[in-house]
C-alpha cells in the first residue's frame, strides 16, 4: 500500500522514554520494552504500534498485566484499545530469533556477532514501537548475554553506565541522553577485537574512540581510525560541529545490506568500509573508507541531532550528508579529482535512474516500499541540490544558514522546507522545485559571433512534467589569452553575479568589440545537475583543451572528444583516433597537471556512457565491440606516450596517501591502454608479482579487459593467493563477472557453484551478480540469457533477503534503451519475476519497472 506525503499526521502519543532489556540468544532473544507514553493529540485514539514478525509473551500497563480484551497483538501490530488519558508505561515482552533473520533487518547475527540494522523499519522486527522518525525517545538499554568464553563486548548507543557479570551472565547498561527515533537504535554483541584512541574536541572534551573488528584484524582498522579523527576535526573547523557523547564506537560486520549505518554513538559498518591493508585493499577502497567513515560520523549532526520528520524527507539527511562527505574528501585529497569522480558517478547512475522507469523526485511525494528509496537520486542528486544552494549564496552565507539550521532545529525531526528556510535564498519556492520534480533538465547552449559581437545563449528545457527552475551556471568566456572580463557584458533575462549566471527560462550574454571569436566554458565544476545540449564540435573541444583552466570542464571536453569517436565506431564509422590520441596524450603527459587528473583523462567514457548517449534501440554487442576496438586502437596509437608514463617511478607499495594513489592511477591507466594495444609483458608481470593491491588488481583488470591470452592464468593465480581473504575474493568474482569474451553468462553460472559463493553474504552477491549486471554485453545478451540469470537469482534471494534482491533488480532500469529483442526478453523475464514476487521490496521494483 502506498504512503503519501500529504497524509502526514503526528502520532496521538509521544514516547519520551524507553527502557529495553535484551537477553541475547541465537534463536530465543527476549526483548523487554518498557516505554512511557503520553498524550500528544487526541486522547480518544487507540495506541497503535508497529511490529514485524513479533511474538508477544507478556503485556503490562503501569506494571499490571493487561487483560486480553484490552489489547490486540498480531505479528505486525500492537493496539492498546483504550489508553489512559495521562502518561502511562507500557511493558511489552517479545521473542525474536536472530539466527533465523536472513533479511539482515532488525536483530541478526553476522559471523557469530549479534548486530542490528533498524533504518528504515527494522526496529519493529525487534519490538513493538512507533517505528517512525518523528517520535524521539531517550533510551536506556540493558544488554545481557550468556557468559561464553572469549570476553564478548556488549554495545549499545550513548554512554556506558555499567557493565559486568551477574548470575552467570554478562551485562552492560547504556544510556543515550539524546532523544532519538527508533531507526538510530543499535545493539552489537560478540567476541571482537578493537583499536582504540581518544579525540579531544575543540572545547576540550575527551572522547573515547573504538573500532571493533573480527579478532586478529585490528591492524586493518588503523586507517579507518585515522579517517575518523580527521572527520571529527573537519566537522569542527568547517561546520563548527562538535561531538556530543563520551564514546564513539564503530563495529565492522561482514554481512550488511548497505554501506554503513549512523546509529547514535554506535555506527555499524559493512566491513569493506573499515578493513584495509595495502596488500589487500586498493586506493579506491581507501578513499571509500575515508568517505564512508566521514559520512556516518557527519550524520551525528545532519541526521541524528536533527532528524527527518518522515521518510519523504530522507534527502534532508542523506543529500546533505553526502554533500558534507564530498567536501571532506575534496579537502583531504584533491578538489578537482573529487568533483570529477562525483559527477562521473552521478551521470553513470543517477542520470539513467532519472530518465528511466524508477525515476522519482529527490523528495518523493509517495512510496510503496521505503527500502527502495535509498537511491542515487536521494543521495547523489540530493547532494547536488545542496551544492547548488551553496553555489547560489556562497560559502559564507551557506555556513550562516547551516548555523541557523543547527540552532533552530536541534533535537527535532525536520522537513526539507525547514532546512531551506534557514538560507538567504532569493526565491526559496522556486528552488524547492528541484526537490519536487523528477527528471534531469536540459540546458541548450548556443553561441554566435558576428562582427566582433559574441553572444552566448542558454535555454532551459525542463524534463517531462517538470517546471522551470533556477539553475546556477558557473561560466567563463575564453579568448586566446585567457578569460574575458564579464563585468561589462550585456545580460538579457538571466542575472550574472561574478561568474555565476542564474538561469530561468533563458539568458543571453553579449560581448561587443572583440577581434576574435571566444569560446564559452559553461557549467564549470558541473555547477548544476543538468544535461548540456551543445552542438557537437570537436574543434571547439580541442580549443577548450588548450584554454580552459577549469579542471572539470577540461576533463569533460576530453571525454566528449573520446565519446564522439566511440559513437562513430558504434555506427561503423571510420574516424581516425590520431587527433584524439594526440589531445589526451598531451594532457596525460603534462607535468603541470596532477597525476590523478591525468589518469582520468586516459580513461575512455564507459560502455554505460555510450548506452546513455545512443538514443535507443541499442545493440549491446556493438557497444562492447566499439569500446574494445577504440581502447585497442588508442593503446596502439599512444604507445610511446604510454610507455613513458609507465616508466615513471612507482610509489612505495605501502604508501596509501593521495599523492601516491594518484601516481599509481596514472601509471595504471597508461598500462590499461597499453595492454589493450598489445603491450602485455609488463602487465603480466605486475598481475603476478605486485605487492600493492591497487597495482595487482589494475594489471589483472587490464589483462581481463583486453581478453589477453594470459588472463586465465593470472586470474587463477590471484584466486589461489587470496581465496581466504573475503574482501579480496570479492574483487576476483567481480573481474570474472565483467569479462567480455562471449561466455560470461555461463561463467557466472559456474561461479555460483564456487564453494565460496553464497547468497547469504550481500557483498559476495553484489561482487558476482551485481558486477555481472554491469557487464553490458553479457547482461543485455540478445537471447535474454543474462536477464534470466538475474531473474533467477533475484527470485531465490527474495525468499531470504528482499532488500538485496530488489536492489539487484534495479539493473533492469535501462532495458528500454536496448533494441526490440532485448526489450521483449527483459519484459517477459520481469513479468515472470512479478508473478513470483514474495516481498513488497521486489513487488514494488518490478511493478515500477514494468509500468513507468
Ligand atoms: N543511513 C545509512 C547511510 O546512508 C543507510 C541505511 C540504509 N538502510 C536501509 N535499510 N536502506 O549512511
Ligand atoms: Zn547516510
Amino acid at each position: 500500500q502506498t504512503v503519501h506525503l500529504e497524509d502526514y499526521a503526528p502520532t496521538p502519543y509521544r514516547a519520551p522514554s524507553t527502557t529495553l532489556m535484551i537477553a541475547l540468544h541465537p534463536t530465543r532473544t527476549v526483548v523487554r520494552n518498557e516505554t512511557a507514553y503520553e498524550p500528544a493529540g487526541n486522547v480518544d485514539d487507540p495506541l497503535v504500534l508497529e511490529g514485524d514478525g513479533l511474538v508477544l509473551v507478556e503485556a503490562q500497563l503501569d506494571g499490571m498485566a493487561l487483560s486480553a480484551s484490552a489489547y490486540e497483538a498480531t505479528p505486525d501490530r500492537f493496539v492498546l484499545k483504550v489508553p489512559p488519558k495521562k502518561r502511562f508505561t507500557l511493558t511489552l515482552v517479545t521473542i525474536v530469533s536472530p539466527d533465523d533473520n536472513t533479511e539482515l533487518m532488525g536483530l541478526y547475527r553476522s559471523n557469530g556477532v549479534y548486530c542490528t540494522q533498524c533504518e528504515a523499519e527494522g526496529f519493529r522486527r525487534i519490538t513493538y514501537a512507533y517505528d517512525r522518525p518523528d517520535v524521539l525517545t531517550v533510551y536506556d538499554v540493558l544488554v545481557l548475554a550468556d557468559d561464553t568464553p572469549g570476553e564478548p563486548v556488549l554495545l549499545s548507543n550513548g554512554n556506558l553506565i555499567a557493565s559486568g557479570k551477574m548470575g552467570g551472565r554478562r551485562y552492560s547498561h547504556w544510556h543515550d541522553p539524546f532523544p532519538k527515533p527508533t531507526y538510530l537504535f543499535a545493539v552489537v554483541a560478540g567476541v571482537l577485537g578493537a583499536v582504540t584512541d581518544t579525540f579531544t574536541t575543540q572545547s576540550g572534551k575527551a572522547v573515547d574512540l573504538a573500532i571493533y573488528v573480527e579478532p586478529g584484524k585490528e591492524a586493518r582498522a588503523e586507517y579507518a581510525m585515522d579517517a575518523l579523527k580527521r572527520s571529527m576535526r573537519w566537522d569542527e573547523t568547517r561546520f563548527g560541529r562538535e561531538y556530543d557523547l563520551d564514546v564513539f564506537n564503530i563495529v565492522a560486520v561482514s554481512d550488511f545490506n548497505m554501506g554503513a549505518m549512523e546509529n547514535k554513538g554506535l555506527n555499524v559498518f559493512n566491513d569493506r568500509y573499515v578493513l584495509a591493508d595495502p596488500r589487500l585493499a586498493t586506493d579506491t577502497d581507501y578513499s571509500g573508507i575515508e568517505a564512508v567513515i566521514a559520512h556516518e560520523y557527519f550524520h551525528n549532526w545532519t541526521g541524528n541531532r536533527i532528524t527527518c520528520r518522515d521518510w519523504f524527507q530522507l534527502c534532508l539527511k542523506e543529500g546533505l550528508t553526502v554533500f558534507r562527505d564530498q567536501e571532506f574528501s575534496a579537502d583531504m585529497r584533491s578538489r578537482a579529482v573529487e568533483r570529477i569522480e562525483d559527477v562521473r558517478r552521478l551521470r553513470l547512475a543517477q542520470f539513467p535512474e532519472d530518465a528511466g522507469p524508477l525515476r522519482h523526485p529527490v523528495r518523493p511525494a509517495e512510496y510503496a516500499e521505503i527500502s527502495n528509496l535509498y537511491t542515487t537520486t536521494v543521495y547523489e542528486k540530493g547532494a547536488e541540490l545542496i551544492r547548488m544552494l551553496h553555489t547560489f549564496i556562497g560559502e559564507t552565507a551557506f555556513r550562516r544558514g547551516m548555523d541557523t539550521y543547527f540552532e533552530r532545529f536541534d533535537g527535532t525531526a525536520a522537513t526539507v522546507e525547514d532546512f531551506i528556510s534557514c538560507f538567504e535564498l532569493d526565491e526559496p519556492d522556486a528552488f524547492m522545485r528541484w526537490y519536487h520534480d523528477a527528471g534531469t533538465p536540459t540546458v541548450r547552449v548556443d553561441e554566435a559571433y558576428v562582427d566582433g559581437r559574441y553572444s552566448l545563449q542558454l535555454t532551459q528545457c525542463p524534463p517531462e512534467g517538470g517546471a522551470i527552475k533556477p539553475i546556477p551556471v558557473r561560466l567563463a568566456v575564453l579568448g586566446q589569452t585567457g578569460a574575458l572580463d564579464l563585468s561589462g557584458a550585456g545580460v538579457e533575462e538571466g542575472s550574472l553575479c561574478g561568474d555565476i549566471l542564474t538561469l530561468k527560462e533563458s539568458a543571453t550574454i553579449n560581448i561587443d568589440g572583440l577581434n576574435e571569436e571566444p569560446i564559452a566554458s559553461v557549467f564549470r565544476g558541473f555547477s548544476a545537475p543538468v544535461h548540456i545540449d551543445r552542438p557537437v564540435d570537436p574543434v571547439r573541444d580541442m580549443a577548450l583543451l588548450e584554454r580552459d583552466s577549469d579542471p572539470f570542464n577540461l576533463w569533460d571536453a576530453s571525454q566528449r572528444l573520446a565519446l564522439g569517436v566511440l559513437v562513430d565506431r558504434y555506427w561503423g564509422g571510420s574516424l581516425e583516433v590520431d587527433a584524439l590520441a594526440e589531445s589526451i596524450g598531451r594532457i596525460a603527459a603534462d607535468p603541470r597537471m596532477e597525476p590523478a587528473f591525468r589518469a582520468f583523462v586516459l580513461q575512455l567514457p564507459s560502455r554505460g556512457t555510450l548506452v546513455e548517449v545512443l538514443a535507443g534501440d541499442v545493440d549491446a554487442d556493438k557497444v562492447d565491440a566499439a569500446h574494445q576496438e577504440l581502447t585497442a586502437a588508442l593503446g596502439a596509437a599512444m604507445a610511446d606516450t604510454l610507455a613513458k608514463l609507465r616508466a615513471r617511478p612507482a610509489p612505495t607499495a605501502d604508501d596509501v596517501r593521495a599523492a601516491a594513489a594518484g601516481e599509481r592511477a596514472l601509471r595504471n591507466a597508461a598500462q590499461h591502454l597499453a595492454t589493450a594495444g598489445g603491450a602485455r609483458e609488463a602487465t603480466v608481470r605486475q598481475a603476478m608479482e605486485a605487492t600493492n593491491m591497487t597495482d595487482r588488481l589494475a594489471a589483472l583488470n587490464a589483462l581481463a579487459a583486453a581478453n589477453a591470452p594470459e588472463a586465465d592464468a593470472a586470474l587463477k593465480a590471484f584466486h589461489d593467493a587470496f581465496e581466504d581473504e573475503p574482501l579480496v575474493l570479492n574483487k576476483w568474482f567481480s573481474i570474472e563477472a565483467l569479462r567480455s569474451d562471449g561466455r560470461s553468462v555461463e561463467r557466472v553460472r559456474e561461479l555460483m557453484a564456487h564453494p565460496k559463493f553464497s547468497l547469504k553474504n550481500p557483498n559476495r552477491v553484489r561482487s558476482l551478480i551485481g558486477a555481472f549486471t554491469q557487464n553490458i554485453a553479457a547482461f543485455h545478451r540478445a537471447d535474454g540469457a543474462g536477464y534470466r540469470l538475474l531473474a533467477e537469482v533475484a527470485t531465490t534471494l527474495d525468499q531470504q533477503n528482499p532488500q538485496v534482491a530488489a536492489r539487484l533488480l534495479t539493473a533492469f532500469g535501462e532495458y528500454r534503451r536496448f533494441d526490440a529483442p532485448r526489450r521483449e526478453a527483459a519484459r517477459a523475464v520481469l513479468q515472470d519475476v512479478q508473478a513470483r514476487a514474495r516481498s513488497s521490496d521486489v513487488a514494488d521494483i518490478v511493478r515500477r519497472l514494468l509500468k513507468g
